[in-house]
């Protein structure tokens, strides 16, 4: 299935600006049956893969692996088997096609069965998905790491979520925080970086009910450790999309960048041969 979120808050621009970027966003089904040829990946995958304790994550783990694999050889116009993947555990994988850096920035996420992986062209890209579901401890984790806009943005949300009889909604939240930590994966820090020097608390839009919405904001780096390359904000889009299985109440996913996200186009990757289409921007 494709579908654009359009218009974009700042205009139906499908043409990237000279200062901005289009994503394309896949969405992958990591449960869904599909043929891995297991040949492709590395010592190191196979190693990590049989590291899982629970055998859904490990499939879950190869799934993803596999998509993204996919999807990358079919928008470079190359092999399979010519693309992978450099870095460690905890280090944002760098995209590699027969060895060499593709031309490409990517970043990919996953929670429960859906793997999400964000492509633009080149810049610093990240991106966080969640599925939205209560979230242990979540005030202990906002007295934590949220800074005092961004308390002060749930709170409001929380106010307003009681009016519309959805007190305890876990969006606002997971808003806030999967921009925090889009941000740190595209500064490839990942968690080890200070969620307190970033603002997200544009990132809360109230109850919505919608199944598919766009929304973009500004997260602000407050320390030079959390700015982009150039030192300035960082740009963020978010979404919400259904789940395929109907178990989740849905999902939200943040993507961030270090210049204006003018649109994201998404679909979800179905493996069959000739349908990964990637219109290169
Ligand atoms: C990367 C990290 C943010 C992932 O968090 P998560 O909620 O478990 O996972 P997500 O599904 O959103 O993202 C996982 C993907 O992020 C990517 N990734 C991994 N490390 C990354 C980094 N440093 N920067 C950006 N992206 C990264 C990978 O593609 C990974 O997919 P894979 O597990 O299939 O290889 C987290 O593990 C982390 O911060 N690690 C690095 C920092 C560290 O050392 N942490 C120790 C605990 S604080």
């Amino acid at each position: 299935m494709t579908w654009d979120i359009d218009p974009p808050a700042d205009g139906n621009c499908r043409t990237p600006t000279p200062d901005g970027c289009v994503v394309d966003l896949w969405l992958i089904d990591l449960d869904a049956d599909q043929a891995v040829d297991a040949t492709v990946f590395t010592t190191a995958e196979v190693e990590r893969a049989e590291r899982y304790r629970f055998e859904r994550d490990r499939r879950r783990f190869i799934a993803g692996r596999w998509a993204q694999r996919r999807i990358m050889a079919a928008g470079l116009g190359v092999d399979v088997r010519s693309v992978s993947f450099a870095g460690g555990v905890q280090d944002k994988p760098k995209p590699l096609v027969n060895e060499a850096p593709a031309p490409l920035a990517m970043s990919y996420s996953r929670s429960a069965e859906v793997g999400a992986l964000a492509i633009a062209a080149d810049g610093a890209l990240g991106i966080d998905i969640e599925a939205i579901e209560p979230v242990a401890e979540a005030s202990l984790v906002a007295g934590r790491h949220f800074t005092p806009g961004e308390r002060s943005a749930l709170r409001r949300a929380c106010r307003s979520h009681e009016g519309s009889g959805d007190a305890g909604d876990p969006r606002s939240f997971l808003q806030i925080w999967s921009a925090k930590e889009a941000a740190l994966k595209a500064l490839g820090i990942g968690l080890a970086g200070d969620l307190a020097s970033l603002d997200a608390s544009a990132a809360v839009t109230g109850p919505t009910t919608e199944t598919s919405s766009a929304h973009a904001f500004v997260i602000r780096a407050l320390a030079p450790s959390t700015r982009p390359q150039d030192g300035g904000d960082w740009q963020a889009r978010a979404l919400t999309f259904a789940g395929r299985g109907g178990r989740n109440a849905g999902f939200l996913a943040c993507i961030v960048a270090d210049r204006p996200v003018n649109a994201v186009a998404i679909r979800w990757f179905d493996e069959a041969p000739g349908d990964v289409v990637m219109k290169h921007r």
